[in-house]
């Protein structure tokens, strides 16, 4: 199975041959809205708190009002599980726009936003967790609020696509040569050992994953600095990593046709990743450690 039958949507669940939206959508017609996507696996969202707090930034940020509070959300959320039963790995994707309205640039009134989740089957990317990814870098051409999830990601859309025509799995994106993050996910550099990242600015997302990480490197006392590396940087990295929900912690091993160090997954991403799977209480038998 892929996508679950049941979706949620303006708190109502309903099959989901039955949602449709007219053409004056502002969603569709200005990409006017936020979203989220949260990890399921076996069953069960993780870092669930962290992703609805996110959404409801999200919306605060560009004035849509919620018609439900965290926890009436988060029940519904738990409920779309139940009512498809979900029990494997996946993830939720959820809308929100501001809603149908005739098209006009100006916020429509009294106009109720359009609210939508569904759940997918998606398995963990074993292979590439294990052995690591190629990327490409690339000129970061986003706005200056890349910090709200929002539906507008044409920008990350043409970068993740270039990766593609490329071979590679992601696009390093950078401003004036400061790495900020890849087109879909954090990005991260290891040198003696120590942790360097974007500082959480307006100029990224911050990530679930990447709030996890935090936690896992104080745990682990690896060294975290909020402190953006450039490009030229990457050529002496140790190790190089990314982050999101769907790709978890994921090792970059080759930039622009580069190799990262010996061009193997790093002792820093490698005790991460564990820190990942023991959180996320991942089965035993899908663990990416071999040592
Ligand atoms: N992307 N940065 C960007 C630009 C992202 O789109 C994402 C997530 C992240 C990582 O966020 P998190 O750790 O909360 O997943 C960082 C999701 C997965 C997507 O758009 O599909």
């Amino acid at each position: 199975m892929s996508v679950y039958p049941i979706i949620m949507t303006q708190s109502k669940f309903i099959h989901q041959d039955h949602l449709s939206y007219p053409f004056e959508e502002r969603g569709l017609q200005f990409g006017d809205g936020i979203y989220e996507v949260i990890r399921i696996y076996n069953g069960k969202y993780y870092l669930f708190e962290e992703h609805v707090d996110r959404l409801f930034r999200s919306a605060a940020a560009i004035k849509i009002n919620l018609p439900f509070s965290k926890d009436e959300l988060s029940n519904l959320l738990l409920q779309l599980l139940d009512k498809n039963k979900m029990k494997t790995n996946g993830k939720v994707y959820m809308q929100v726009t501001r809603g149908s309205a005739p098209r006009d640039h100006v916020f429509p009134i009294d106009v109720l936003p359009n609210i939508y989740a569904y759940i997918e089957d998606l398995p963990r990317k074993l292979e590439n967790l294990r052995n690591g990814v190629n990327a490409i870098t690339e000129r970061d051409i986003r706005w200056e609020n890349c910090y709200i999830k929002s539906l507008n990601l044409l920008p990350n859309v043409l970068a993740k696509q270039a990766a593609k025509e490329n071979g590679c799995y992601e696009a390093i994106l950078h401003k004036d040569g400061l790495v900020t993050e890849c087109s879909s996910s954090n990005v991260y550099l290891v040198k003696d050992g120590e942790i360097y990242t974007h500082p959480t600015t307006n100029n990224i997302l911050y990530g679930c994953v990447r709030m996890a990480i935090e936690r896992f490197a104080r745990e682990l006392n690896i060294p975290f600095h909020e402190d953006g590396f450039t490009v030229e940087d990457i050529g002496m990295a140790d190790e190089l990593f990314l982050s999101s929900s769907t790709s978890e912690i994921m090792p970059i091993v080759k930039v622009d046709n580069t190799q990262i160090s010996n061009g193997k997954p790093g002792k820093v991403t490698k005790l991460l990743q564990a820190a990942y799977e023991k959180d996320a209480l991942i089965n035993e038998n899908e663990v990416t450690q071999t040592t």
